[in-house]
C-alpha cells in the first residue's frame, strides 16, 4: 500500500486559482510529459480532469528524478502546493490552465507497458485495435465523456420518472422467447438438460404481466438480447428504457415520452419544445420514403404517377398504369452544380437500392439535359412535371418508376445521401417526430406469411378489430414510434388487453391456438385474469446517447462492446466452453452443439 495515497484527494480537474497557496494532494494517470532539460512538465489526468506538475532539479532532486523514469500512463500521487502559472504561460484553453503544482512528495504507485496506441491518436487507429484494449481506449477524454453523459441521462430518466410514480422493476434475464423479430440467445439448462432460456429481446411480456399484476406504472432500464445481423446503431446486447402504464391511450404515453426526452436533451443543454410533430405512417412514406424520416431538411418525394399515366416514355407509363408509381427528387440549383459523375453514382446507388434505374431531367437556360429520356417527353408533359416537383430553371430532378414500395425504399434512401453529400441537413436542429398509425402487419416474402409490424401483443385500431380475419393487411394499429433526425429512437404501442382479440391476432400471423398456448399461454392467462387497459413505450438508450454526443457508432457509447460479428475483442467472448461444462450441461462440443437429448 502506498504511503501517498491519499485520504482527501484532490480531482485534477477541479482545482482553480481558488486554490492557491493550499497544499493539496493529487493522483492519476501521466497524460503527457515533458522535457525541458532542466524543467520536467507532467499533465497528470484523473477522471476529473488534468492538472501540470512541475519537478525542478534544484528544488526537489527525488521528485525530478522520480520524474524523469516515468512515461505515459504510469500512475502516480504528489503532495504539493498550487501556485499561479507564470505570466506567459498560461493556457486559457483548459480548465486548470491557470495554475501548477511544483510537488514536494511524489510516489510511482504504478508503470505501464509501452502503449499499443497512442491515447491521443486514437483516431487514427483502427478500431479493433482499440477494441482490444478498451481498457485503455475509455481513459480517452471523449469516452470517459460519453460515459459521464449516458450516466448523467439515465439519471435523468429516473429522476423523471421517479417523479412521475414510476417504479422500476426488474425483470428476469434468463427467460422464455419475446419475439420482436430477431433470432433468440438461448442459454442451456442444468437442471433440465435439453431445455434452453432464452435471453430476452426486450421485457415486452413480463412489462405486461406486471400491468396485470397492478403495478400502473412500471419502468426499467433494461438490457435487451437479439441475434441479428449488426450495423452502426445495433448491438447484440444493448439498452432500452422500457416504460409500460395502465389505464391510458396513446396521448398519455406520448406526454411521458416527452418528458423523458425533454429532461434528457437538458442533460446537453439543448431545450426541446413539446408536443412533438406527428405524422402518420403513410404520409411518412408517400413525403420522405421512410418510415423514419429526417425532418432537418426538405427534399420531399413528388408524385408524376398521374402524369406518367398518358405521357409518352413507355418505361413510366407501363408502371404508372400497372399500378406502380413514379415519383422524383427536386434538387434545386442542381442543373449546374451536379456534375456527370456525380449522377452516374446516384444512379449506381439507386441500382443498388435496387431501382431499375433512375432517370433524371435537367431544365437549363439553354434546354433540358436529361440521362436520354428528355426526348420521350412532350414540352407540355415536361411542364407538367416541373409544376408538380415545384423545379424551377436551373433545377434537377431524379426519377424513379416502380412498386410503391420499391418507390418509396429507393427515393428514401437516395433522399438520405443526396441531403449527405449536398450539404442540406442543418446540423444545429432537433426535429423529433411521432410515427402513428402504422399497419398491423405486413407480408414477409421470405416467411410466406404476414408478420407483425411492431410486435403481436400490439392492439389494432378499435374499428379495426374486425379487419384481422377479413383483410389483416388493412388494419392499422395503436403504434408509434418516436424518430430522431431520422433515426427511430423509441417504439411503443397501445396492448390487447383483452384474451380473445389476443388469439385473433396470433392467428392472423399463422400462430395456432396450440403454438400460441405453448409459447404465450401465461399472457393468455394473464389477459383473462382482469387485465387492464395498457400500453407503453421503449427508448433505446444506446441511440439516444450516441446520437447527442454526434457519434456515428453506438459502440462509441457502449462501454464494452461487441464487433460487428458479435465478438468482445477484449475478453474473447464467445469462446468454446470446456469439456467438463459441456459434459455437465449434458452437451457435446462437436460437431455442432446440440443437447444430447435433441
Ligand atoms: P423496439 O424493438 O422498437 O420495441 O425497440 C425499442 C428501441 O430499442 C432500440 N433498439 C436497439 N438499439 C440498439 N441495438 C439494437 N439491436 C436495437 N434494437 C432496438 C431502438 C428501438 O426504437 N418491446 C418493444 C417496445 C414496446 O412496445 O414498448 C420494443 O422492444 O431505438
Amino acid at each position: 500500500m502506498s504511503k501517498l495515497v491519499l485520504k482527501n484527494k484532490s480531482g485534477c480537474g477541479a482545482l482553480s486559482v481558488a486554490a492557491e497557496g493550499n497544499q493539496v494532494s493529487v493522483a492519476g494517470w501521466v497524460n503527457a510529459r515533458r522535457d525541458l532539460g532542466g524543467l520536467i512538465f507532467i499533465e497528470l489526468r484523473d477522471a476529473s480532469g488534468k492538472i501540470q506538475l512541475v519537478a525542478d532539479p534544484n528544488r526537489n532532486k527525488q521528485v525530478h528524478d522520480i520524474f524523469s523514469t516515468v512515461r505515459s500512463e504510469y500512475v502516480i500521487a504528489a503532495i504539493g502546493c498550487v501556485s499561479k502559472r507564470p505570466a506567459g504561460s498560461e493556457n486559457t484553453e483548459t480548465p486548470t490552465g491557470l495554475i501548477e503544482i511544483y510537488p514536494e512528495e511524489v510516489e510511482l504507485l504504478n508503470t505501464c507497458k509501452p502503449l499499443p496506441f497512442q491515447l491521443d491518436q486514437a483516431c487514427q487507429v483502427d478500431e479493433a485495435l482499440r477494441l482490444k484494449y478498451r481498457f485503455l481506449d475509455l481513459r480517452r477524454d471523449e469516452m470517459q465523456y460519453n460515459l459521464l453523459l449516458r450516466h448523467r441521462i439515465m439519471q435523468a430518466m429516473r429522476h423523471y420518472l421517479d417523479k412521475e410514480r414510476f417504479i422500476e422493476v426488474e425483470t428476469p434475464i434468463l427467460s422464455k422467447a419475446t419475439p420482436e423479430g430477431a433470432r433468440d440467445f438461448l442459454v442451456p439448462s442444468r437442471l433440465n438438460p435439453g431445455t434452453w432460456y432464452a435471453l430476452p429481446q426486450s421485457p415486452q411480456l413480463f412489462k405486461q404481466t406486471l400491468m396485470i399484476s397492478g403495478i400502473e406504472r412500471y419502468y426499467q432500464i433494461a438490457r435487451c438480447f437479439r441475434d441479428e445481423d449488426l450495423r452502426a446503431d445495433r448491438q447484440p446486447e444493448f439498452t432500452q428504457l422500457d416504460v409500460e402504464m395502465s389505464f391510458i391511450d396513446e396521448d398519455d404515453v406520448m406526454a411521458v415520452t416527452e418528458g423523458v426526452l425533454l429532461e434528457v436533451f437538458r442533460c446537453i443543454g439543448v431545450e426541446l419544445t413539446v408536443p412533438f410533430r406527428h405524422l402518420k405512417y403513410d404520409e411518412a412514406m408517400e413525403r420522405f420514403g421512410s418510415d423514419k424520416p429526417d425532418l432537418r431538411y426538405d427534399l420531399e418525394l413528388k408524385d408524376l404517377t398521374d402524369i406518367a399515366k398518358t405521357c409518352q416514355f413507355n418505361a413510366f407509363q407501363a408502371v404508372a398504369t400497372a399500378g406502380g408509381q413514379v415519383k422524383a427528387l427536386c434538387i434545386p440549383d442542381g442543373n449546374a452544380s451536379v456534375s456527370r459523375k456525380q449522377l452516374d453514382l446516384w444512379q449506381q446507388a439507386a441500382r443498388s437500392a435496387g431501382a431499375k434505374g433512375l432517370v433524371w431531367l435537367g431544365f437549363g437556360t439553354d434546354g433540358v439535359r436529361s440521362s436520354g429520356v428528355a426526348q420521350h417527353l412532350s414540352g407540355q408533359e415536361l411542364d407538367l412535371m416541373k409544376q408538380a416537383t415545384g423545379a424551377g430553371e436551373g433545377d434537377l430532378i431524379l426519377i424513379v418508376a416502380d412498386t410503391a414500395k420499391d418507390v418509396a425504399n429507393i427515393l428514401g434512401r437516395l433522399r438520405c445521401k443526396l441531403a449527405e453529400e449536398l450539404k442540406l441537413i442543418d446540423t444545429t436542429r432537433h426535429e423529433l417526430v411521432w410515427i402513428t398509425d402504422f399497419p398491423m402487419f405486413e407480408f414477409d416474402e421470405k416467411e410466406g406469411r404476414l408478420m407483425a409490424v411492431h410486435h403481436p401483443f400490439t392492439s389494432p385500431r378499435l374499428d379495426h378489430v374486425q379487419l384481422l380475419e377479413s383483410e389483416p393487411q388493412l388494419a392499422k394499429a395503436r403504434a408509434y414510434d418516436i424518430v430522431y433526425n431520422g433515426v427511430e429512437i423509441g417504439g411503443g404501442s397501445i396492448r390487447i388487453h383483452n384474451q380473445e382479440v389476443q388469439s385473433r391476432a396470433f392467428a392472423a400471423i399463422g400462430l395456432t391456438a396450440e403454438v400460441a398456448r405453448d409459447k404465450f399461454g401465461f399472457l393468455l392467462d394473464a389477459l383473462e385474469s382482469g387485465a387492464p387497459p395498457h400500453g407503453g413505450i421503449a427508448l433505446g438508450l444506446d441511440r439516444i446517447v450516441m446520437l447527442l454526443v454526434g457519434g456515428r457508432s453506438i459502440r462509441d457509447v457502449i462501454a464494452f462492446p461487441k464487433t460487428q460479428s458479435g465478438s468482445c475483442l477484449m475478453t474473447g467472448a464467445p469462446s468454446e466452453a470446456g469439456e467438463e461444462q459441456l459434459k455437465e450441461l449434458k452437451m457435446t462440443s462437436h460437431p455442432a452443439v446440440l443437447p444430447s437429448n435433441c
